[in-house]
């Protein structure tokens, strides 16, 4: 289908959630997600992450969890899976169905994102680790639930002329405007641009970004994604060198805090803490240097104003750790346009920052 977002709309529909039932979250989301359960008068309910995994706690899922808890929605933030094991047992325990958000995952088989809920579902949009061709794809543990999918997959539109042309022209654009070096002015056109910036009345957006979004995936879309699919190995192991090299060198630089992450896992992004994140960033983008701030510097991405997390049904001060890591939480990139140098010169920059950190406590 056309976005992930659209899968987990189609997950809920299928397992029979209805207005005034909840699902747990995170809060370190997307804000389409919380839109997409919106769209079905779904309540978000938002559990505190753990700072460690920046996952979702356990602890905070069994105190979210109640009689109207119709689902627990895990998110491998930035790829990692860290954590998902106790989640799962504590889904099971309650008899409620697990789902994966596998958005920012590489798909990777056996035991890997995606195989431990009844669903999950990845992104393909062009800035996620798959991009193939925009899309996103469900994957699901029981013959039922794919055969409902399968039908309400075909009840979607089928793209017009003008929409297919406008996905051919933005991969291209992608393919052939989007360097590391590039990042932040493409950043700041979108954030100038793009309608996924700008705010609007609740009902407008879910129009916007879950129900005018979800559309049958077009035939050029499918050959595309064939294509990545047969690249994934190739993909996976960039990303694994990067987040290897990246622990190794980050370990020698105490004034960040890093994640418990797999080290063999092929992440999205290398996930550091800073505590100076408004100054790196900075520094990053007038040295032309990719580091994300995902979240920008409140839960839900993009938000920017506090007053606009309670459209998301998000009440400042509920998550306290994630609150917290999203003022600290930056990316490093561990993709295939991420070269040695590239790595090095963002590393470069987390060394010098981390010496005018400890001259300013000094
Ligand atoms: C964590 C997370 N979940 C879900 C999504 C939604 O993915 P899509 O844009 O394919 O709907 C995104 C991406 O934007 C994401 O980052």
């Amino acid at each position: 289908m056309s976005y992930a977002r659209t899968g987990l709309r189609m997950i809920l529909q299928a397992l029979g959630l209805k207005p005034g039932d909840e699902v747990v979250l995170s809060p370190l989301t997307c804000k389409v997600v919380p839109l997409a359960l919106l769209s079905l008068d779904v309540r978000p309910v938002y559990a505190d992450i753990s700072r460690e995994t920046l996952n979702l706690d356990p602890e905070s899922v069994e105190e979210a969890i109640c009689a109207r808890t119709k689902a627990i929605l895990f998110q491998h933030t930035y790829g990692s899976s860290t954590g998902i094991e106790a989640v799962a047992n504590l889904a099971s325990r309650h008899g409620i169905p697990l789902i994966e958000d596998c958005a920012q995952c590489l798909p990777s088989g056996s035991g890997g994102p995606g195989t431990h809920g009844i669903a999950a579902v990845f992104s393909n949009n062009l800035r996620k680790p798959l991009p193939a061709g925009a899309g996103g794809i469900a994957v699901v543990s029981e013959d039922w639930l794919a055969a409902e999918l399968v039908k309400a997959r075909d009840t979607l539109r089928v793209r017009g002329g003008l929409s297919r042309l406008f996905l051919r022209v933005e991969a291209a654009a992608h393919k052939y405007l989007l360097k590391p070096e590039t990042y932040w002015s493409l950043l700041g056109l979108k954030k100038r641009f793009g309608v996924f910036y700008r705010s609007c009345p609740l009902e407008a957006e879910i129009r916007k970004e879950i129900m005018d979004s979800a559309f049958q995936i077009s035939r050029h879309q499918v050959r595309a994604g064939l294509m990545w699919i047969d690249a994934l190995d190739e993909l996976r192991s960039v990303r694994r060198q990067h987040v290897r090299t990246l622990a190794i060198e980050l370990s020698h630089m105490p004034s960040y805090e890093i994640p418990e992450i797999d080290s063999d896992a092929a992440l999205y992004y290398f996930p550091i803490l800073s505590k100076s994140k408004e100054r790196l960033l900075r520094a990053a983008e007038a040295k032309r240097i990719e580091l994300i701030a995902w979240p920008v510097d409140l839960p839900i991405y993009p938000v920017e104003d506090p007053k606009d997390l309670e459209r998301y049904a998000y009440k400042s001060g509920c998550c306290p750790q994630a609150e917290e890591v999203a003022r600290s939480l930056i990316g490093i990139p561990t993709d295939q346009l991420t070269t040695a140098r590239h790595r090095e010169r963002a590393l470069a920059l987390l060394r010098e920052h981390e010496t005018v950190c400890q001259d300013s406590v000094d």
